[in-house]
């Protein structure tokens, strides 16, 4: 087969604030296109599931500084770039037959070519419950970014209590499960948005989960980090931060892996407390994943969730991810669902046929 047809949503208008979803100034073009035939060690791949990422927002942004980005950003006119899970519809490759799932960076695009080595073959497990979608959750840049940022970027240990933000969220629940079950903890606080999901993340293992949406919050932060705490994930930035930085114990570490409440208006974003960290000796180590995946890391993080998941204990049921059955015109709408809460663990495009 030859000159496959595919849809594929291109970055037109790199937006400065919120992502567009209509009009003229769209952030994001539908097209249509045609793939070049397969060449020796190559495959033709169908996208199944699309992982929803905060950090494609990063890779967008209208002042985006490509010396300051810790990858390419996505050019205009290029293909939205995402993760995905998707099949091997026709193959050039020996190691890859037709009908095998593999994890790709298929951006949003119906249809892609690839390399063989540019796939990673997965494995679905029934019996154990780990789904395809898992693959860009609890066992893929979630899951690993949790363990790696908790374990060898803070280095959380059993006598650390620990203070998680986005805890409802992909990379927060599992940061929940890591120090609830893996490393330990002595007492894991979570923060999300809102009753139900804080419930939830009590449910995963938190000692106690703070909503930051009631009007109580401040206070009932300060109540739930009594003492204060040596260890703070922080998947959020912003104000929250700002409070966490007055809740740290002398010398508390600050494992930095995100700012989504940020995302969406970079040039605003400041630290008002950070004479905190002086005067505190606060720590404050930012990382990004791919540091530990290129460091060959990632297949015993991976075996260390999944020892625990096949113990029951980590926990990555359908409760654990939502997965937004979606038209593939739709799919900037799914993706936008990170911003405003949508999303109770890992949020995942499933795009219809
Ligand atoms: N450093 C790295 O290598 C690395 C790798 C992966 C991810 N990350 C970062 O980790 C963070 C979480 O990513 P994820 O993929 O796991 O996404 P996610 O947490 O599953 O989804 C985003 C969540 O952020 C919360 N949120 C959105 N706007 C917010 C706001 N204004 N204030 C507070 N919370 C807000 C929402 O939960 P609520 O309903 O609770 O508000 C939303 O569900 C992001 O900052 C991401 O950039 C970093």
């Amino acid at each position: 087969m030859s000159g496959q047809k595919t849809r594929q949503w291109v970055l037109t208008n790199p937006p400065s604030g919120d992502p567009v979803l209509s009009g003229s100034n769209a952030t994001f073009t539908l097209k249509d296109t045609s793939l070049p035939a397969l060449t020796t060690d190559q495959v033709l791949v169908k996208t199944l599931y699309l992982s929803n990422d905060p950090a494609q927002r990063g890779w967008i942004d209208a002042a985006a500084d490509p010396e300051r980005l810790y990858t390419a950003p996505v050019e205009k006119g290029e293909v939205m770039r995402a993760f995905g899970v998707a099949e091997v519809v026709e193959s050039k490759a020996d190691n890859l037959k037709v009908g095998q799932l593999v994890l790709a960076t298929t951006g949003w695009s119906e249809y892609a070519v690839f390399n063989a080595k540019e796939c990673r073959p997965v494995q679905p497990d029934e019996k154990a419950g780990i789904r395809p979608t898992h693959f860009v959750g609890a066992l893929g840049g979630p899951g690993l970014t949790a363990y790696y940022g908790l374990i060898d970027v803070v280095g959380a240990k059993a006598e650390d209590a620990v203070v998680v933000s986005g805890a409802a969220g992909a990379t927060g629940s599992m940061v929940v499960q890591i120090a609830k079950h893996i490393v330990g903890c002595k007492r894991i606080i979570g923060i999300a948005g809102g009753e139900k999901k804080c419930r939830w993340v009590e449910s995963l293992g938190a000692d106690v989960c703070v909503d930051y949406k009631s009007p109580t919050f401040k206070e009932d932060l300060k109540k739930a980090t009594e003492g204060f705490v040596e260890v703070y994930f922080d998947n959020v930035g912003g104000e929250i931060l700002e409070l966490m930085l007055q809740r740290l114990k002398r010398h508390g570490r600050i494992a930095a892996c995100g700012a989504v409440s940020t995302y969406n208006n970079l040039q605003g974003a400041g630290i008002k407390n950070w004479f905190e960290i002086i005067t505190n000796r606060l720590q404050v180590k930012g990382f990004i994943v791919t540091d530990a995946i290129e460091a060959g890391k990632a297949p015993s993080m991976i075996q260390k969730i999944v020892e625990k998941i096949k113990e029951g204990k980590i926990k990555i049921g359908e409760d654990s991810e939502t997965v937004v059955p979606t038209k593939f015109e739709d799919i900037p709408k799914t993706w936008t669902m990170l911003f405003s809460g949508g999303n109770q663990g890992k949020l995942v495009t499933k795009l219809e046929t």
